[in-house]
């Protein structure tokens, strides 16, 4: 199917939206940009949010050390003394990167409030105690998930997986999963914000945070 037939007719160039919610400066944001991404978060999680939308997912960009960069969502799982963590495969492509390069980027879209937050830092993996814990409180499928995957190397067949899930599931039956080793949490300290508002005439509104000499300094940029 075309693209042109999922969009009602419209051609890729001529899809565009007019962005006029709200606007966003600098007298009405909070100095602390971990308190200003908590209000935005919250504001993101309306009552009437469609079931599919998820406010905590976030692009997580990585890079090599020859500059190869990738990028792909993972869900925010908690922000610790303004640091912003999420779970995953230590093994992946992106753990393999981060372990090479440890800048990162986040990128949150909420497209329903026309908002969008960039974040910068450095991340460092998790406490394993807190890997152990938050492994515990997850779904058993997911537990088991995470001993099953060797997450993006080449597998033959889906097949292969869920044979793997079954025979993990009869052996763990009735015994409690453990956390594997190479599965864990990362946190990102993040040392530059930017805030954006879309805002009519593409004149959209970008509040950016950097921190220099551990104070966050505060500026307005060009849309
Ligand atoms: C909505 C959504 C949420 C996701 N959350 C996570 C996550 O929290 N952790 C994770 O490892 N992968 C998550 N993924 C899968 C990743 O996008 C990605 O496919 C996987 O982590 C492998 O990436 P890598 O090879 O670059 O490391 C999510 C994907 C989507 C679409």
């Amino acid at each position: 199917m075309s693209l042109k037939a999922y969009n009602r007719n419209m051609s890729i160039q001529e899809m565009r939206k007019t962005y006029s919610m709200s606007g966003l400066s600098k007298s009405e944001i909070d100095l602390d940009p971990v308190i200003q991404f908590q209000h935005w978060f919250e504001q993101a999680q309306q009552p009437d949010l469609p079931d599919w939308v998820e406010v905590n997912a976030m692009t997580l960009s990585t890079a090599d050390l020859k500059g190869n960069v990738t990028s792909r969502i993972v869900l925010l799982k908690g922000i610790e003394d303004g640091r912003l963590c999420f779970y995953t495969n230590y093994h992946s492509q992106k753990g393999r990167q981060i372990q090479d390069n440890p800048q990162v980027s986040l990128c949150f879209l909420w497209a329903h409030l026309q908002r969008q937050v960039r974040i910068e830092g450095t991340v460092t993996k998790s406490e394993r105690s807190k890997s152990a814990d938050y492994f515990r409180t997850r779904p058993r499928e997911s537990q088991l998930g995470a001993h099953v995957s060797q997450q993006s190397s080449i597998v033959d067949s889906s097949q292969t997986l869920q044979n793997r899930f079954v025979e993990l599931q009869t052996e763990y039956e009735q015994a409690e999963i453990p956390c594997p080793e190479h599965w864990g949490g990362y946190e990102v300290q993040p040392n530059r914000y930017e805030f954006w508002q879309g805002r009519p005439g593409r004149l959209h509104d970008r509040i950016c945070y950097q921190l220099v000499e551990d104070q966050w300094q505060i500026s307005r940029l060009a849309p």
